[in-house]
């Protein structure tokens, strides 16, 4: 799917946020854990430590601070919000959803509130569906929460997808705007790939083998994921009729440095346009653009009128890019 933004109707991020959990994980700590040392995971993909959740902390609780921020930039309060998308493939539980969950903590009582599954890129494809929903006048202000707890769900003896995830959440708010915000956006899947990353025995599918971990072939990823950032990258700009060297912010999903800076010099975006801090939080799965974006607003790097490329990857395969004007000040 690709298409370019409404020009009557704009729609815009009022209110960003993201929360970590408190505790670090380096890998030194990990190479407790498996057969793996810090050296290796440095150099194979950049990460230096992570932050993993309490048992007490479910993704609602992570998502909740990451909100607050969100709404604090925006002037917004739960009531304010009649349209809520999770994104996440680590929901507190199946049912009922984490937005109906947080809805309810937030007071947001006159909100459509569901979960969305898309592997790493859900935050993208929330963001996309709720521009469709402002867009098409069903909705008038959305909260977007991309966030996972993915430490839940992996193999603590698997050394190959141990080191590469953390936990995390983001949250923006989406409102309708006197100046263009969102731009274009460009989303794909291919299930043909979807083994390649993948949570067997998760659903109603049975399984022999009944673990519930995650599986991955980590080189077939990594050459889908340099891939799709720069297929997708490319083709959102030239939807928007923009260029490589007009944008000013670059936020590529966090997975793994190399994967990124094969990216970057694909595109050809300068490395000081690169937004980077999986060194820090890993892979944190649908958090990861969120947390980015939030770093580079900290950082005083988004900027009113910064042009924005952001491209997810991950698990269905899937992938997604928007392209957006900033409209913040900062
Ligand atoms: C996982 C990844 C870091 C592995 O890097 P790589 O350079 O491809 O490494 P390989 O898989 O070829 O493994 C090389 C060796 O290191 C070993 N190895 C794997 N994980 C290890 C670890 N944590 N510590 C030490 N050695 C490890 C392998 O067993 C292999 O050993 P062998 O040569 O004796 O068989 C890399 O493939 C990757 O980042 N893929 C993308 C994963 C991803 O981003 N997933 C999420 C997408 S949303």
């Amino acid at each position: 799917m690709i298409g370019t933004a409404r020009s009557d109707v704009h729609v815009t991020i009022t209110g960003l946020g993201a929360h970590v959990p408190e505790r670090v994980v380096t890998n030194d700590e990990l190479s407790r854990l498996v057969e793996t040392s810090d050296e290796w995971i440095v150099e194979r993909t950049g990460i230096r430590e992570r932050r993993i959740a309490a048992d007490s902390e479910a993704l609602s609780d992570l998502a909740l601070p990451a909100i607050d921020q969100a709404f604090g930039q925006s002037g917004l309060g739960g009531k304010d919000i009649d349209l809520l998308i999770v994104a996440t493939v680590t929901p507190d539980m199946m049912f009922p959803s984490t937005s109906a969950i947080l809805a309810d903590r937030l007071g947001a009582t006159e909100a459509a509130a569901y979960d969305l599954s898309a592997g790493c890129t859900g935050f993208m494809y929330a963001v996309a569906q709720a521009y469709g929903m402002l867009a098409a006048g069903l909705a008038r202000r959305a909260l977007v929460v991309g966030g996972d707890v993915l430490s839940r769900i992996l193999d603590w003896k698997d050394r190959s997808t141990v080191v590469l995830f953390g936990d995390g959440a983001g949250a923006v708010v989406l409102e309708l705007s006197e100046e263009p915000g969102f731009l274009a956006f460009e989303l794909g899947a291919d299930g043909a790939g979807g083994e390649h990353l993948w949570l067997p025995g998760s659903g109603s599918r049975l399984f022999d083998d009944p673990d519930e971990f995650v599986k991955m072939n980590g080189r077939e990823v990594f050459k889908f994921a340099t891939r799709v950032l720069v297929q997708s990258g490319e083709a959102v700009l030239e939807r928007a009729g923009a260029h490589i060297e007009d944008v000013d912010v670059y936020v590529p999903h966090q997975a793994n440095v190399r994967i990124i800076d094969h990216a970057t010099k694909k595109l050809g975006v300068p490395s000081e346009r690169v937004v980077v801090n999986v060194d820090r939080y890993g892979n944190t799965s649908s958090g990861s653009i969120p947390l980015a974006l939030a770093d580079a607003q900290e950082e005083g790097r988004l900027r009113k009128g910064s042009l924005v490329l952001m491209t997810g990857m991950g698990a269905g395969l899937t992938w997604g890019s928007a392209l957006m004007r900033w409209t913040m000040a900062s």
